[in-house]
């Protein structure tokens, strides 16, 4: 239960947060119950949910950093099966306070623990950076999820980020798998986008994503009404692509427990 996804790229501006509120939501859509953590101070994720910022409200700060129990922050969204540890500006301070606590990458993967029955997905949403909240992410995660924005320098960045990945398993003997590489802002009329996708399937094989998310207005528009793409526009080509990628992740970790199974 609680299968953990990071969503994670350092780059900026590649569609982590994009994908962590509308995945969370069509997860959720199945039927399934979904936990959206809010790793990065500026919040995204946060308003993107029609959660309003309230300095009274506790926030993945005050569990990660304090000793609040995650329980004591997560709040319940107006989407069905979708919850969330909302985050704001605070979070910043946790950067520099982690460093001289103990355990200072594991510290989320330990809070998380407690309530990871509750669910069956918990989506992490990264800010843009290598820093100790993208750490803690992957120590916690079962798996990474890397959107790379189809662009010229798309893959800048990529290798250094791998990098960690591996660090990540040996220091914590950890199994993070690559959930899969999501193609965002896809426009498939120019040739660079189709240029960049051919390099990734080269670079990463089968952990690319089939769905890939379209340019889309329609997905641009939606956080600041506060909604995931699904309950903003049900019949866009954004909602059509995360319900197709919900679908597609589903099916992957069917298949792999499939397969454990048969070797078992
Ligand atoms: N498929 C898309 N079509 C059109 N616009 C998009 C799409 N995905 C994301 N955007 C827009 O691009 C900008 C960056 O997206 P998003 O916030 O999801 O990226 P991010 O990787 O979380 O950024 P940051 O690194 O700052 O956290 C936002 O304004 C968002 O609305
Ligand atoms: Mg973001």
């Amino acid at each position: 239960m609680g299968k953990t996804i990071a969503i994670a790229n350092q780059k900026g501006g590649v569609g982590k947060t994009t994908t962590a509120i509308n995945l969370s939501a069509s997860l959720a859509a199945n039927d399934l119950r979904v936990l959206l953590v809010d790793s990065d101070p500026q919040g995204n994720s946060t308003t993107g949910l029609g959660i309003r910022k309230d300095p009274e409200q506790l926030t993945l700060y005050d569990a990660l950093v304090g000793d609040r129990p995650l329980e004591d922050v997560i709040r319940s969204t107006e989407f069905d099966g979708l919850d969330i540890v909302p985050a704001d500006k605070n979070l910043v301070a946790a950067n520099v306070e982690l460093v001289a606590l103990e355990n200072r990458e594991s510290r989320l993967r330990q809070r998380l623990n407690s309530v990871r029955k509750r669910y069956h997905y918990i989506l992490l949403d990264c800010p843009p950076a290598l820093d100790l909240l993208t750490l803690n992410a992957l120590v916690a995660a079962d798996s990474i999820l890397i959107p790379i924005q189809c662009e010229f320098f798309a893959l800048e960045g990529i290798s250094q980020l791998m990098d960690t990945v591996d660090r990540i398993r040996d220091s914590f003997h950890h199994s993070l798998a690559i959930e899969g590489i999501l193609l965002t802002m896809y426009d498939d009329r120019t040739n660079l986008t189709r240029q960049v996708a051919d390099d990734l399937k080269e670079f990463f094989g089968d952990d690319v994503f089939k769905t890939v998310i379209p340019r889309s207005v329609r997905l641009a528009e939606a956080p600041s009404h506060g909604k995931p793409i699904l309950y903003y526009d049900v019949r866009s080509r954004g909602a059509e692509s995360y319900i197709k990628l919900a679908k597609e992740i589903l099916a992957n970790e069917q298949a792999v427990r499939k397969s454990s199974q048969s070797v078992r």
